[in-house]
Formats: structure tokens, C-alpha cells, sequence
């Protein structure tokens, strides 16, 4: 195993301490989670009672081969814990997510969740977001001229390719456009200037959604909780 899997296993691994019985779960997507999925599956076939509702098909096909039972939001409203991956974290635990495609069920999942713990290797912590390109999810029908309004924010957008030479489309069916801003100096600004573009379904920035983030590096972890804002 190379270093960078290794970190993502004991990322994954320490993220598991935080899961309790009876527990429902946001299954997060991509390389890290699917490691926590098969801990978790591992647990689950050990006697521990969660649920879970995935982030992905790809998260949900894995859960379920993993024997994890699934929910979905027409039985839960809620969720008690959500684990997932990111691009980028900065110091604020703001984060790009969506590398995988995943972002609007991700967004939706972490904002159901009463806490969401982000694991990651050690290439994932940066000291400003922008150097991975942020996917922003748009509807098909008009993605030309979104990509020319996210061109005039500054990005330099690249419609996402998919395996078989055609676009890369979403769960949901829509076109992602990547964006590399270089440096994204206010995550909250963009966001919400990203917000009221119609078209655009969502994006990769998640401010003030992570809790906490776990990292792995070396042979250990890191914890890092979200900074709290000072009261004026
Ligand atoms: C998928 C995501 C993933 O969480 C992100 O891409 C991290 O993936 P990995 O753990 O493979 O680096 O946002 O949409």
C-alpha cells in the first residue's frame, strides 16, 4: 500500500470511532469513503445496527454489496452522521467536493446531517481553495452560455468529459463544468454568487457544512474541528 492509501485508511478507520449504534448515516462518495464503506460493512456484518443513505450510485452499489442497510429520504429526514471525502479543505474546513461527479447529493446529504466528519489524505489540506477545479453542476439545455457567466466570474470552465467520449453526466442527469479559479478568495462569496445563476443545479464549494476533518498522514491522524467565529 503507498502512502496516500494509507493515509486515506486510517482517516477512514478513525472516522468509524464516531459512529454509534443505531446511528443513520450520509454514506460519502469517491476513494476515501469507499474505504470507510468497507470498514463499515465489515462492522455492520460484525452485529453494529446503523443505516445509511448514499451519496452516489456508485456509493449505494458498494454499500450494498457490503450489506449496509439503506434508507432513503422518503423515511428519514434527518441524518445522525455523514462521512465523506473532499478535494480541497482549507483552514476554515471549507471545501471543493464534487472531483467525483457527486456534489448535489453530497451538498444535500451534508445539510441533512446533524454533523458531517470529512476524511482525507494529507494532499487534500490547503491554505486557500482553488488549485483543484470546482465542479459546478449545470443543466444541459443551456451549458454554453453558463460556461460563458462562470467565464466572466473569473473561472476558466471546461465542460467534464465522460469514458465514453460523450459529456460526464451526473446522478441527476446534468452536465459538469470545471472550473479552475486559481484562488478562490472568498469561498462564501462565490457560492453565493454561483447560488443565483439559473441554470446552474450546484457546486463543489461547501462553507460551513464540515464539522470536522479527519486526516491522515504518516502513520497517524490529525483532527481539526471547525473553527468557531468570534461573537462580536
Ligand atoms: C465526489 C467527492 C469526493 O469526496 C472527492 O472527490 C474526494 O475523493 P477521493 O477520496 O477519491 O479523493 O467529492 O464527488
Amino acid at each position: 500500500m503507498n502512502q496516500i492509501d494509507r493515509a486515506k485508511q486510517l482517516a477512514a478507520e478513525r472516522s468509524l470511532d464516531d459512529v454509534r449504534d443505531g446511528m443513520c448515516l450520509g454514506l460519502g462518495s469517491g476513494s476515501t469513503a469507499a474505504i470507510m464503506l468497507e470498514l463499515l460493512g465489515q462492522r455492520v456484518r460484525q452485529g453494529l445496527r446503523v443505516c445509511g443513505v448514499p451519496t452516489s450510485e456508485a456509493s449505494r452499489q458498494l454499500a450494498q454489496r457490503e450489506g449496509i442497510p439503506l434508507v432513503t429520504f422518503d423515511e428519514v429526514t434527518n441524518l445522525d452522521l455523514t462521512i465523506d471525502g473532499a478535494d480541497e479543505v482549507d483552514p476554515q474546513l471549507n471545501l471543493i467536493k464534487g472531483g467525483g461527479g457527486a456534489l448535489l447529493r453530497e451538498k444535500i446529504v451534508a445539510s441533512l446531517s446533524r454533523r458531517v466528519l470529512i476524511i482525507a489524505d494529507v494532499r487534500k489540506q490547503v491554505p486557500y481553495l482553488g488549485a483543484f477545479p470546482l465542479p459546478v453542476e449545470v443543466v444541459r439545455f443551456a451549458w454554453k452560455p453558463l460556461a460563458e457567466r462562470l467565464a466572466q466570474l473569473g473561472a476558466s470552465p471546461a465542460l467534464r468529459p465522460g469514458s465514453d467520449g460523450r459529456p460526464y453526466l451526473t446522478d441527476e442527469g446534468n452536465f459538469i463544468l470545471d472550473c479552475a479559479f486559481d484562488r478562490i478568495a472568498d469561498p462564501a462569496a462565490l457560492a453565493a454568487r454561483l447560488d443565483a445563476i439559473p441554470g446552474v443545479v450546484d457546486h463543489g464549494l461547501f462553507v460551513g457544512l464540515a464539522d470536522t476533518l479527519i486526516v491522515g498522514r504518516g502513520e497517524g491522524t490529525d483532527v481539526i474541528d471547525r473553527p468557531r467565529r468570534q461573537a462580536i
